[in-house]
């Protein structure tokens, strides 16, 4: 069978008007938490300027899932008590949820994307943890972003987004090929794009372009092998970014290659019921 493209949306992220900007605070923020001088009053300077911002990280803080014995309300008493990392990464991942506002459907629904991808960015802090390796904020923005093409579309394309989420679910195929045939790229080839327009390191949207396709990664392939196992290990969890979905292409080959030991991943899927909690702390809005 022939199959025809439907719409050709690979010049989609370029043609946006009105196309959010990445929050400069989180990347000062980010930059603060990754040198060794910084103090804990720096980081909280950055993110006090965002008074939401603020509010949540105390509310996260505060619940019982961090299991304080006293009250925190400061943002730099937060800083001491979780850590830079922790607090930067609830700084990026609130922020880049405020970003975009999505059109709940049957099929895609702003909390399930969410508690996905907050999920993977965990999940991707784990593994670098675990398997030693160093770029773990790194790794916890690209899994964070992993799949923000799919907001993307769902935002500025609506329409082809909803035809493309309906055709893989007949199709039962992986997402990547449906899409190729029916918007001509991809959820992965549309973030790179966003990514690069915000200006974020290129290893970053590399990162995210190669999701599914890590080892296509030439210049850190590591980064997109850890977001792309970060996003496997969430769907094979039951935790899909898309309703009713099949997990996405199987990475096993490319663990093998890039060396991450598969204690790691057992380790990690062990302690998935404990990384779901937190994610889900992450992303209420309550
Ligand atoms: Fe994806
Ligand atoms: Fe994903």
């Amino acid at each position: 069978m022939i199959l025809t493209l439907r719409e050709d949306l690979r010049g989609l992220v370029d043609s946006i008007d009105d196309l959010p900007s990445f929050p400069a605070a989180i990347q000062k923020a980010t930059a603060i938490a990754d040198d060794p001088d910084a103090s804990a009053q720096d980081l909280a300077d950055v993110i006090q300027v965002d008074l939401a911002l603020t509010a949540k990280i105390l509310r996260v803080t505060n619940s019982a899932f961090y299991g304080l014995s006293r009250n925190v309300s400061t943002v730099r008493e937060a800083v001491m008590i979780l850590g830079f990392s922790s607090v930067r990464s609830l700084a990026v991942a609130v922020s880049t949820m405020k970003m975009f506002d999505t059109k709940d459907s049957a099929l895609f629904t702003q909390d399930a994307f969410w508690l996905h991808s907050t999920s993977s960015a965990l999940v991707a802090q784990q593994l670098c943890q675990l398997a030693l390796l160093p770029e773990t904020s790194e790794a916890f923005t690209a899994a964070l972003l992993h799949d923000v093409g799919k907001v993307v579309l769902d935002q500025y394309a609506h329409e082809a987004f909803m035809k493309l989420l309906d055709a893989q679910q007949s199709e039962k195929r992986i997402l990547p090929e449906t899409e190729l045939r029916i918007i001509n790229t991809t959820h992965s080839e549309i973030g790179r794009r966003l990514c690069e327009i915000w200006n974020l390191p290129a290893p970053l949207c590399e990162a995210i372009g190669e999701h599914h396709t890590p080892t296509r990664a030439r210049h850190h392939p590591m980064l997109a092998m850890v977001a792309g196992l970060a996003d496997y290990i969430c769907s094979a969890n039951g935790l899909t970014s898309i309703v009713h979905t099949g997990k996405p292409p199987d990475l096993s080959d490319d663990v093998r290659n890039l060396q991450i030991q598969p204690g790691v991943i057992a380790e990690v899927n062990k302690r998935f019921p404990h990384i779901l909690e937190e994610a889900r702390h992450l992303t209420s809005s309550d």
